[in-house]
């Protein structure tokens, strides 16, 4: 991990990372046909020479040449050693879990993806795991929380939508304290571009490539990676046996869209922090929450771990949830819908959409209120954003 600071008070953005994106595990030389662009593999099945003489691949669940491509950028691009693709964020978040067997205990994150939430709520305990809610953002309480059955902890940071800021460095020191604690974190808001988990000392970073790694909200897709070949052994033979694999399509317009990570998370960061300085200027707005305004929480901890921040901003609307209502209804641009991280512009009230399966007390006490809305900011002109919150706004407080 590279310490030093760039000038705009981030940790500098990591080394070949562009070149990287565009280059790793694209090489033609690996086609006859020497395709600069990775051909779209659509064979389920292999030709063998002699049973078991294969060239690589067998069976498209296993492996697949497209989606070869795609693991080995990602990898790249994580600093990681190993990684591999799923057909969504949660497929990965099961697969994960399948690490574990009944009886573990689970430690996840308070505020995390609702999602999640979700899975680890209803789905995981019928199979016999323990979880446990912590606000990570506390490593005393992560550690304090830790059992002799504790076999995963998942942090998700920033977190969804509050975006609370754990320190991975420090969660990463208390979990490993403990043998076969396996430390996952979700990088879904940040991207690779923005943090580095396993070089912090995560064993597992996961992403919902859904969002910002694929970027144009066409694809659905999870992704992992890791540096230890014993647990990439493991999660090879799950992703296999569970076989929750991608589409060659979907990891082709994935691999696509990996190209320009760089450009559009600057592109995220600037018109991110614009909308961010612009809302906590507004009367109307009664809080903002970003890591890239000083007033921020963590603000700190986001320079000291991230090289930036992403199109993520939170804020709580003056007044109740007609307020909200009346702004969300009234944007043009801003589309109301679900999901985050691609291109367009997106706004969403989590209490009732993205946080809705989170318990209603459980809602409460992470502040995800009704005033509370969360924008994921897209690439759009900066000043056409503005505008659009600006009048939405009026139509709210008129
Ligand atoms: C932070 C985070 N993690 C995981 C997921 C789940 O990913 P997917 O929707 O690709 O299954 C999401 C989806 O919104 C998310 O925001």
């Amino acid at each position: 991990m590279q310490k030093d600071a760039s000038p705009r008070g981030f940790l500098p953005s990591f080394r070949h990372f562009a070149t990287q994106a565009i280059h790793a595990g694209q090489e033609p030389e690996q086609w006859t046909s020497r395709a600069v662009v990775p051909p779209i593999s659509l064979a389920t099945t292999f030709k063998q020479g002699t049973p078991g003489d294969d060239a690589g691949f067998q069976y498209s669940r296993s492996g697949n040449p497209t989606r070869n491509c795609l693991e080995k950028a990602v990898a790249a691009l994580d600093g990681a050693k190993y990684s591999l693709a799923f057909a969504s964020g949660l497929a990965a978040t099961v697969t994960i879990t399948h690490l574990l067997k009944a009886g573990d205990q689970v430690i996840c994150m308070d505020d995390v993806y609702g999602g999640t939430n979700r899975y680890f709520r209803r789905v995981a305990p019928e199979f016999g795991l323990k979880i446990s809610f912590v606000d990570c953002t506390k490593t005393q309480s992560l550690e304090a929380a830790i059992t002799p059955q504790t076999k995963l902890v998942w942090i998700e940071t920033p977190t969804n939508p509050n975006l609370k800021m754990a320190d991975i460095e420090a969660c990463a020191r208390a979990v490993h304290k403990h043998r076969d604690i396996i430390m996952v974190v979700d990088n879904t808001f940040m991207s690779a571009y923005f943090q580095r988990p396993l070089s912090l000392g995560a064993d597992i970073c996961m992403y919902s490539a859904t969002k910002y790694m694929n970027g144009h909200s066409d694809v659905v897709m999870g992704l992992v990676s890791v540096n230890s070949e014993e647990l990439h052994n493991r999660l090879r033979f799950l992703q296999n046996s569970i076989g929750a694999v991608p589409s060659p399509f979907d990891c082709y317009l994935c691999c696509r869209g990996l190209k320009t990570l760089q450009v559009r998370m600057e592109k995220h960061f600037k018109n991110g922090m614009a909308v961010a300085r612009f809302l906590e200027s507004d009367p109307r707005v009664e809080k903002v929450v970003y890591p890239g305004l000083p007033s921020h929480p963590q603000h700190e901890l986001a320079k000291r771990q991230c090289t930036g921040c992403p199109g993520m901003v939170t804020f709580y609307i003056k007044g109740a949830l007609r307020h909200a209502e009346a702004f969300l209804k009234s944007l043009k641009l801003f589309t109301l819908a679900e999901s985050l991280g691609g291109y367009e512009s997106l706004a969403e009230l989590p209490a009732t959409m993205t946080h809705a399966s989170v318990p209603e007390n459980d809602r409460a006490t992470l502040g995800i209120s009704e005033t509370l809305i969360r924008l994921s900011v897209g690439l759009e002109d900066e000043k056409d954003l503005l505008e659009d919150l600006d009048q939405a706004l009026k139509a709210a407080h008129p």
